[in-house]
Parts: structure tokens; sequence; C-alpha cells
């Protein structure tokens, strides 16, 4: 953009110098053969020589050859269309080249993602593939009058496209599979577009074009609260990488509450914790219900994620049992004159060890 004032004044032979300034051999669309006889979407040999040539100075980093195994089966480039912009139904395609003219920095970055290496083999094998234009829709309105709003699919809340015009860009190449659901999702509900969580102008992350270098720092772009109940005494080793959002959450959507990506809260669970399963000789109700009656997912100032400290946990559902379990007095305390031994230490665990669920014989009572 910063190269408009002087690209106004462009000749024709300055676009091309910007053209071939632009990282990419295939802009002119001057279908090159194939050097390997591929098909047009394979990224064969062609798309090893490039990331090769790139991975001394760039953002690829250690991904190396092997980054981007999905693309190489993918038919999704070759088969590419202009997007629709339907405030400017009868603009015609420009092409990559004249783009690139002007937006030479947005080129640049653009040329290290995923979709530059498809789009650009499928270009050259067909000139007439889209690229720039597959998700920015049709520009010759735009290259005449760049800086009026709506012209060109943008893809930030004040460029005057619509986020329906936005979403539905990237969709026709990715709808369905993990996005089945994103009708209905609640952040499509609330007016987030594909570019809220994903950037592909740049790998700013290993992988995913996530906007951020990962996607749990994208996440906490909006979900800061949550993010930081990670920090809090006990957590699940998200903070220390091990773990994402996404390994519960399926972002695009899901028929069930909170994004989960399974059907219920315990089989989210039991993906990691298969030995909470069961099957268990004597079962803990509350365990087969849900994992969220003594735990949070997010974070818990108490030992082991739980919601309260034991035994006031236990005592929210038991009361007055065989043995009385209600909330002792001020001498029943550890520091009291007459110490009860359910509420020392680990209190109700110290004998009710097997909490999940017992296969034990005698373990009834969940002593063992
Ligand atoms: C003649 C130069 C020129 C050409 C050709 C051109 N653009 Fe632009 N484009 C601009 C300028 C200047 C702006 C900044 C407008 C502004 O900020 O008001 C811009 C803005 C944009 C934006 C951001 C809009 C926003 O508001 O966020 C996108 C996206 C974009 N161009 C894509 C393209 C694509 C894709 C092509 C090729 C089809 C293209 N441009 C061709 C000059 C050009
Ligand atoms: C896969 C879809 C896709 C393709 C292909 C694509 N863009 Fe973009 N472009 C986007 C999205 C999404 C954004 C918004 C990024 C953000 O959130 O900052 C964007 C932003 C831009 C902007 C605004 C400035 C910026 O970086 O935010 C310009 C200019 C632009 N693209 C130009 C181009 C040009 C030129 C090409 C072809 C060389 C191209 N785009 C190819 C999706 C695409
Ligand atoms: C012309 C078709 C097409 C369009 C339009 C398109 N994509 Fe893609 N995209 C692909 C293909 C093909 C792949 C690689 C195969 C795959 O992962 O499905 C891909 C890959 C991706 C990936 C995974 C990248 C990785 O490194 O794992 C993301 C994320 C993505 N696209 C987001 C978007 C977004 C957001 C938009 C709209 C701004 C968009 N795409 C528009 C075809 C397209
Ligand atoms: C709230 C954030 C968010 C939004 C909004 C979002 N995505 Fe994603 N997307 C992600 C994350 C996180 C991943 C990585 C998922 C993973 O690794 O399991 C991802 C993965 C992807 C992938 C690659 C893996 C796959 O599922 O094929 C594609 C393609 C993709 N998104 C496209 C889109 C499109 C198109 C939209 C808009 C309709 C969109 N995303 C909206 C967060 C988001
Ligand atoms: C651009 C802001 C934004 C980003 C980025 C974002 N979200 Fe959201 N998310 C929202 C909004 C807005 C809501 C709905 C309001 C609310 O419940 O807080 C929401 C709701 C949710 C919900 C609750 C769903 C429900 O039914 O109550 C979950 C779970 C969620 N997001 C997960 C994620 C994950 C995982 C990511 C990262 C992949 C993510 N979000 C990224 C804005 C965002
Ligand atoms: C171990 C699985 C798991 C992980 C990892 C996880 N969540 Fe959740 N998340 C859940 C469950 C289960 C719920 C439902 C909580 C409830 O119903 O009380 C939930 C609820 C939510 C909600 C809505 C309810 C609320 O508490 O506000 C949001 C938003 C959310 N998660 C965002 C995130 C984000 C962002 C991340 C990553 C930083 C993340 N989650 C990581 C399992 C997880
Ligand atoms: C993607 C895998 C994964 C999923 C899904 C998952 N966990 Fe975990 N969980 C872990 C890992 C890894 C640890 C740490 C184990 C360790 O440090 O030994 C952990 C630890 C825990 C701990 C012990 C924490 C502590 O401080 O001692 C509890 C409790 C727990 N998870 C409950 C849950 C609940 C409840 C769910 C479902 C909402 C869930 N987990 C889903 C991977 C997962
Ligand atoms: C009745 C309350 C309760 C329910 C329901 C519950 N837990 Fe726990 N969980 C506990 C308590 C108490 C501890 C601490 C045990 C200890 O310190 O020895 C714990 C510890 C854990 C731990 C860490 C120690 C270990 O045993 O591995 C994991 C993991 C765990 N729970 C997973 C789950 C999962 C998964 C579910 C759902 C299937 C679940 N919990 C349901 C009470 C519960
Ligand atoms: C959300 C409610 C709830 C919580 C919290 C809870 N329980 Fe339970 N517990 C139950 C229910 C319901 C049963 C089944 C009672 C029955 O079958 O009559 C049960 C059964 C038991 C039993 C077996 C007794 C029997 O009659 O079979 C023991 C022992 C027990 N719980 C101990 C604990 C301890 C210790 C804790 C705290 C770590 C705890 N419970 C937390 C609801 C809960
Ligand atoms: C010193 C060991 C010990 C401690 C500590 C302990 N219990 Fe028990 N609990 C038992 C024994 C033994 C039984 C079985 C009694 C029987 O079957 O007659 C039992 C039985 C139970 C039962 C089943 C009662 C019934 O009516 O069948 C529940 C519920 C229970 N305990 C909850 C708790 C809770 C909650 C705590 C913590 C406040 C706790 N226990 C602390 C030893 C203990």
């Amino acid at each position: 953009m910063r190269e408009f004032v002087v690209m106004t004044f462009a000749t024709v032979g300055l676009f091309a110098a910007a053209a071939w300034y632009a990282p990419v051999d295939a802009q002119q669309g001057d279908a090159k053969p194939n050097p390997h006889n591929l098909p047009a979407t394979s990224l064969g040999d062609r798309l090893d020589d490039r990331l090769d040539d790139r991975l001394d100075d760039d953002t690829l980093g250690s991904r190396g050859r092997t980054g981007h195994p999905s693309i190489a089966a993918s038919p999704g480039f070759a088969h590419a269309s202009v997007a629709n912009n339907p405030a400017v139904r009868d603009a015609k395609p420009v092409g990559q080249a004249v783009c690139m003219a002007c937006h030479t920095l947005e080129s640049k970055s653009f040329a290290h993602t995923t979709h530059a290496l498809g789009m650009n083999v499928a270009l050259a094998a067909s000139p007439t593939t889209p690229t720039c234009e597959a998700c920015h829709g049709p520009g010759a309105a735009h290259a005449k009058n760049p800086t009026a709003r709506g012209l060109i699919i943008a893809f930030t809340h004040d460029g005057g496209t619509p986020v329906e015009t936005q979403t539905a860009s990237c969709l026709a190449c990715h709808a369905g599979g993990a996005r089945d659901q994103w009708l209905g999702s609640v952040h499509r509900r609330n007016q987030l577009s594909c570019s809220d969580c994903h950037n592909p102008m740049a790998q700013s992350s290993a992988e995913g074009l996530q906007a951020k270098r990962s996607i749990n720092e994208t996440c906490a772009t909006c979900h800061q609260d949550i993010r930081q109940q990670f920090n809090r005494r006990s957590h699940m080793p998200l903070p220390e990488g091990q773990m994402a959002c996404v390994d519960c959450h399926n972002p695009h959507g899901s028929i069930n509450a909170v994004l989960l990506k399974t059907d219920t809260v315990n089989e989210t669970c039991y993906q990691c914790h298969a030995e909470k399963r069961g099957p268990f000789l004597f079962e803990h109700a509350p365990v087969r219900e849900s994992c969220l009656s003594c735990h949070t997912p997010h974070g818990s100032n108490q030992h082991a994620l739980l919601v309260a400290p034991i035994p006031m946990l236990c005592q929210q559902c038991h009361s007055h049992v065989r043995h009385p379990n209600d909330m002792p007095n001020e001498q029943q305390l550890a520091s009291g004159l007459a110490p009860d031994e359910r509420v020392m230490g680990r209190g109700c665990l110290t004998c009710h060890a097997q909490i999940h669920g017992s296969n034990h014989p005698a373990g009834p009572r969940l002593h063992k």
C-alpha cells in the first residue's frame, strides 16, 4: 500500500518490474511447462525446490520439506473460482500480477504461505486460475479506485465488506469437514470472520495459518479470562505448550454446548484420561455423570483442578450418612481439642481413595 502513490503513476514497465520482483515465478500467467509433468496441483518437486530455496532465510524456519503434507493431495487450488463480491457484480478479475504491482509487501509475505505455494503451481499449469482473487474477489473496480470501500473483499471489520461475504469466500473451498457446524456456531453468531483467527497473508504460526504465533495465543486475543485460568495453581499443561484449546473445542462450531468436540464432557476427558472411563465394579455416580461435578477444565487454585477443597467438595452431596460427614465443628478441626481424622490431611480421600470408581471386590465404599 505504501507503494500506492508511486504506483498510481506507474507505467506498464513498472508493473512488470514489480511483478518480477515478487518472489513467485508464475505470476505473469505464462504457464511454464511443468518440468516434471505433474498434475496441476501436485506440489511435488517444485514445491520442495521452492521450500528449499526459502528455508535459509524465511519464517518457515525448521518446518522443512514435510511441512505441508496435506496440500500435495488436495485438488482445491486447481478448481478455484473468483470469489463472489456482491458489491461489484460486474467487475472483472485482473490477475495477481496487477495486485502484486501495488501490493508488493503483502505479496512478499504471502509468498511463503500454504495458499501461495499451492496456488502458484495451479496457476503455472493453467494461466486463468485465480489466486489473490480467489479470496479477494474480482479486482478491476478496486484497481481503478483503490480507496473506495467494498470494491475488494477486505477481511477487516472496517474494510467495508460484510462478514458474510468474507466467510463465504473462504467457505467456497473450506465448507464441510471441521466446519460442518459453522453456520450455527457461537462464533459465527457473534460476527467473527475466519480472519479473526486466520491470517492467510503471512506464515505467522507453524501451522494452520493462525493470526498469532500459536492457537492458544490466537484464542487468548478474545478469551483472556480463560487463558488466565490456566495460570492457576493446578492446570493441564496448556501454558507449557503441550495442549491447545482445540484439544477440547472446535472453534468452527460443534453440535454441543461450548463448542466441545465430543458428544459429552466425559468423552472429551476420556480422550486423554482413558482409565477414568472404567468400566468399574463400583462406580461413583457423579463421575459417570460429569467430570465437571468435581473438576474445572481450565484451572483451579485447589489441588487437582477441583472446584472446591476437600472435605467441602464431598459435603456438597454427602451429609449425615453412616458416619457423620457434615461440616465439622470447631472442636473437630485439625487445630481443635478432638481433631476428626476425616478432615485431616486429604480428608475423605485418606480412606475413600478410589474416588473415580473401584474394581476391588471390597470397594463399594470406594476404599480400595
Ligand atoms: C493501483 C494500485 C492497486 C492495485 C492494482 C490493487 N490495489 Fe489493493 N489497494 C490499493 C491501495 C492504495 C489500498 C489502500 C486503500 C485504503 O487504505 O483506503 C488497497 C487496499 C487493498 C486491500 C485492503 C482493503 C481494506 O480496507 O482492508 C486489499 C485486501 C487489497 N487492496 C487487495 C487487492 C487485490 C487482491 C488486488 C488485485 C486484484 C489489488 N488490491 C489491486 C492499491 C491497489
Ligand atoms: C486464502 C485467501 C487469500 C489469498 C489467496 C490472498 N489473500 Fe490477501 N488477505 C486475506 C485475508 C484473510 C486478509 C486479512 C488478513 C488480516 O487479518 O490482517 C488479507 C489481507 C490482504 C491485504 C490487506 C493488508 C493486510 O495484509 O492485512 C492486502 C493488500 C492483500 N490481502 C492482498 C493480497 C494479494 C495481493 C494477494 C495475492 C498475491 C492476496 N492478498 C491473496 C486472504 C487472502
Ligand atoms: C481456492 C480455494 C481456497 C480458498 C478460496 C481458500 N483456501 Fe484455504 N486452503 C485451500 C487448500 C487447497 C488448502 C490446503 C489443503 C488443506 O489443508 O485443505 C488450504 C489450506 C488452508 C489452511 C490450513 C493451512 C495449513 O498450513 O495447515 C487454512 C487455515 C486455510 N486454508 C484458511 C483459509 C481462509 C481463512 C480462507 C479465506 C480467507 C481460505 N483458506 C481460502 C484452498 C483455499
Ligand atoms: C475462533 C477461531 C477460528 C475461526 C473463527 C475460524 N478458525 Fe479455522 N481454525 C482455527 C484453529 C485454532 C484451527 C486449528 C485446528 C486444529 O489444529 O485442530 C483452525 C483450522 C482451520 C483449517 C485447517 C484444518 C482443517 O480444519 O481443515 C482450515 C482450512 C480453517 N481453519 C478454515 C477456516 C475457515 C474457512 C473459517 C471461516 C469460515 C475459519 N477457519 C474460522 C480457528 C478458527
Ligand atoms: C475475535 C474474538 C474471538 C476469538 C479470537 C475467539 N473467540 Fe471464542 N468466542 C468469542 C465470542 C464473542 C464468543 C461468544 C460470547 C461469549 O460467550 O463469550 C465466543 C465463545 C466461545 C466459546 C463458548 C461457546 C458457548 O457456547 O458458550 C468457546 C468454547 C470459545 N469461544 C472457544 C474459542 C477458541 C477455542 C478460540 C481459539 C481457537 C476462540 N474461541 C477464539 C470471540 C472469540
Ligand atoms: C481439557 C479440555 C479443555 C481445554 C484444553 C480448554 N477447554 Fe474450554 N471448556 C472445556 C469444557 C469442558 C467447558 C465447559 C465448562 C462448563 O460447562 O462449565 C469449557 C468451556 C469454555 C468456554 C465457555 C464457558 C466459560 O467458562 O466461559 C470458553 C469460552 C472456553 N472454554 C474457551 C477455552 C479456551 C480459549 C481454551 C484455551 C485457552 C480452552 N477453552 C481450553 C474444556 C476445555
Ligand atoms: C488432550 C489431552 C487431555 C484432555 C482432553 C484432558 N486432559 Fe486432563 N490432563 C492432561 C495432561 C497431559 C495432564 C497432566 C498429567 C500429568 O501431569 O501427569 C492432565 C491432568 C489432569 C488433571 C490433574 C491435574 C493436577 O493438577 O494434578 C485433572 C484433574 C484432569 N486432567 C482432568 C481433566 C478433565 C476433567 C478433562 C475433561 C474436561 C480432561 N482432563 C481432559 C491431558 C488431557
Ligand atoms: C466426585 C468428584 C470427582 C469426579 C466427579 C471426578 N473426579 Fe477426578 N478427582 C477427584 C479428586 C478428589 C481427585 C484428587 C485425587 C487425589 O488427590 O488423590 C481427582 C483427581 C483426578 C485426576 C488426577 C489424579 C489421577 O487420579 O489421575 C484426574 C486425571 C482426574 N481426576 C480426572 C477425572 C475425570 C476424567 C473425571 C470424569 C470422568 C473425573 N476426574 C471426575 C474427584 C472427582
Ligand atoms: C455431585 C455430588 C457428589 C459429590 C461432589 C461427591 N459424591 Fe460421593 N456419591 C454421590 C452419589 C449420588 C453417590 C451414590 C449414592 C448411592 O448410590 O446411594 C455417591 C457415592 C459415594 C460413596 C459410596 C457410598 C455408597 O453408598 O455406595 C462414597 C464412599 C462417596 N460417594 C464418597 C465421596 C467422597 C469422598 C467425595 C468427595 C471427594 C464425594 N463422594 C463427592 C454424589 C457425590
Ligand atoms: C477414617 C476413614 C474414613 C474417612 C476419613 C472418611 N470415611 Fe467415609 N467411610 C469410611 C468407612 C469405613 C465407611 C463404610 C462404613 C460402612 O460401610 O458401614 C464409610 C462410608 C462412607 C459413605 C457411605 C455411607 C453409607 O451410608 O453407605 C460415604 C458417602 C462416605 N463415607 C463419605 C465420606 C466423606 C464425605 C468423608 C469426608 C468428609 C469421609 N467419608 C471420610 C471411612 C472413612
